[in-house]
């Protein structure tokens, strides 16, 4: 990667099934220069979602502006403040936001880039990129107000080892659910249990709605729902009474030619059951409870922070890809600088 210019992944072509890497395309240009209050941006590291196929097939996903061919690729991050014409920044200020998938961005601080200072909460800021942003805050505003856990519900989250599911399996653990993680490969299933999973479902290898049939007997308290398809389907068979059921993403259904088609949703009406959706840019007001709980459990060990670090820009189409692929344990991210603060608290240099 240059550092003496601005290295950017576009749009090349509409993704067909999975992303591979002729969808991508790189380019350089000139570093921007910041006009009157506006901030230069260089881009420390960056998340990754599997939402970012749908912003390269130009839907315009998730309230983000549609991409055309040639468009650099939305991505959040974290960056650190190069140049400040801004009152409210100043150089060596570390923010998250829209950075795009490139080492600079100039930014006018629009509320569509959603650009937040980060604190020093004394654990990395490369967190701030995954467990800390978006990700974070949809496994916690998610399952805390659709889910409504209690002590000894029993739980069931899909995709339970990625970046949403690794973070939802360790909430309800500490309010003292019983878990139960669905993931794909025996690799993944032990990593749950490392985290405290009590059971879990290996769903390329196991039949899940005989599992979930046989370790739910009287019914599953909360469904966390990453994957949509077969799995929601076999959850809604197996609900106990006043169930609820978190709709947060359905990535088994992304790469479909047509939607799966739900048909057994009335299955919520004998158990009083409810199944309730969220959009993460829904909860912003709460980013800095969740940001605040979620390092306050990390600081003390009772949260183990979960973030698949691939290194250097240049792997960024990768990075995508190993979503879709399933080779992402927790939330997928680059690292395309590293910062000195997270170096030294490698080291242990810092409290
Ligand atoms: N509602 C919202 O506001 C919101 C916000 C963020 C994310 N989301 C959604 O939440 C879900 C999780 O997001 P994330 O960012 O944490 O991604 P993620 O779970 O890390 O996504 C990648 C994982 O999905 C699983 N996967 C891939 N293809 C699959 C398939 N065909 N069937 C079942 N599982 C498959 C893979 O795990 P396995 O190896 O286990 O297959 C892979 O590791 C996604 O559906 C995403 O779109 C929604």
């Amino acid at each position: 990667m240059r550092e003496d210019a601005n290295c950017q992944w576009r749009v090349a072509v509409r993704p067909v099934g999975k992303p591979k890497p002729s969808d991508f395309a790189y380019t350089e240009e000139a570093i921007p220069e910041p006009g009157d209050g506006e901030i230069l941006l260089k881009t420390l590291y960056l998340g990754l979602a599997p939402v970012m196929r749908m912003y390269m097939q130009g839907t315009g996903a998730a309230g983000e502006k549609a991409l055309g061919i040639g468009d650099v690729i939305h991505g959040r991050g974290v960056g650190e403040v190069v140049t400040s014409n801004h009152p409210a920044f100043a150089p060596g200020d570390i923010v998250q936001g829209q950075l795009g998938w490139q080492t600079y961005k100039v930014s006018a601080v629009t509320p569509q880039e959603k650009i937040f200072k980060v604190a020093d909460r004394g654990v990395s800021y490369a967190l701030s990129a995954g467990v800390l942003a978006m990700t974070g805050l949809s496994a916690y505003g998610g399952f805390l107000d659709c889910g409504q856990p209690k002590a000894g519900d029993l739980v069931v989250v899909s995709g339970a080892a990625g970046g949403v599911g690794s973070i939802v399996v360790q909430i309800a653990k500490i309010m003292g659910c019983h878990v139960i993680g669905i993931a794909g490969g025996p690799e993944k299933c032990a990593f749950l249990r490392s985290l405290g999973v009590d059971e879990t479902i290996d769903y390329k290898a196991e039949d899940v709605p005989a599992r979930i049939a046989a370790l739910c007997p009287d019914g599953l308290d909360i469904y966390f729902d990453n994957v949509g398809g077969e799995t929601l389907a076999a959850c809604l068979e197996n609900l106990a009474m006043g169930a609820r059921v978190v709709l947060c993403g359905s990535i088994s259904e992304y790469t479909r030619d047509a939607p799966f088609g739900l048909t057994n949703y009335t299955r919520l009406r004998a158990v009083n059951g409810m199944m309730k959706g969220f959009f993460v840019y829904n909860y912003l007001d709460r980013l800095d409870e969740a940001v605040d709980a979620l390092a306050g459990w990390i600081r003390s060990g009772r949260m183990q922070p979960v973030q698949d670090v691939i290194d250097g820009f240049e792997a960024m189409p990768e990075a995508l890809m190993r979503l879709y692929d399933g080779r992402n344990v927790g939330v997928q991210c680059c690292r395309v600088r590293e910062h000195p603060h997270d170096l030294a608290l490698e080291k242990g240099e810092v409290a």
